[in-house]
């Protein structure tokens, strides 16, 4: 059974699993409709990477030969630009989470946060101290599911986001 952090007992059951160089072409198959051929092409590099390198990791969830979505953890990440150098130091060993998503049709059940809490895990393993991420229109679902703090508001080319981060301690 997964982790659903306490919410009602989902309907359906899925695993969660870090990925492989074999998972990476299903991955995108399943959950990259919503993207062009340019945005996909960069996102399988990006996947390769993270299934590659030593410092990062691809986390999958899975139901029956189904990708339902994926996390992306990596130990050290660049800031945003103009990121204050005291909140960078505050963050300066904490894991960064990106491209956390849910294919449309398999949201509202847990996945999502079972992808985040196996992220923050390894994060943990890896001696880490804290997660960051950054989000457009998610921030009261980090706050108020995972217990994190808005850190600092960005402005990326006219859309707000927003960097969030929690501690492990
Ligand atoms: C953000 C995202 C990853 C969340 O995925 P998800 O699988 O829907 O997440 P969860 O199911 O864990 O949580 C979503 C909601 O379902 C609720 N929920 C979780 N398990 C549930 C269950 N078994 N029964 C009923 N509700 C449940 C949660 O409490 C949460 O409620 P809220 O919307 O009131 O806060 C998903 O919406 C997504 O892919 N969005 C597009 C990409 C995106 O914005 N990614 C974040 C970038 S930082």
């Amino acid at each position: 059974m997964v982790d659903n952090y306490g919410v009602e007992a989902a309907p359906f059951s899925w695993y969660l699993k870090v990925a492989a160089e074999a998972d990476v072409q299903p991955t995108l198959e399943q959950l990259t409709d919503h993207m062009n051929d340019q945005q996909r092409a960069a996102f399988r590099d990006k996947l390769q990477r993270y299934v590659r390198k030593p410092d990062r990791e691809l986390i999958v969830a899975v139901h029956g030969g189904q990708t339902l979505g994926l996390v992306c953890v990596i130990e050290q990440a660049q800031f945003p630009p103009r990121f204050p150098e005291q909140k960078a130091s505050h963050l300066r060993n904490f894991a960064c989470g990106t491209q956390l998503l849910v294919h449309p049709s398999f949201r509202k059940q847990g996945v999502g946060g079972s992808l985040l809490v196996r992220a923050q895990r390894w994060a943990h393993e890896q001696g880490l101290t804290g997660f960051w991420i950054v989000t457009h229109r998610q921030a009261n679902w980090y706050k108020t599911h995972f217990g994190y703090h808005k850190i600092y508001r960005i402005d990326d080319k006219g859309v707000e986001k927003t960097l969030l981060a929690k501690s492990f301690e």
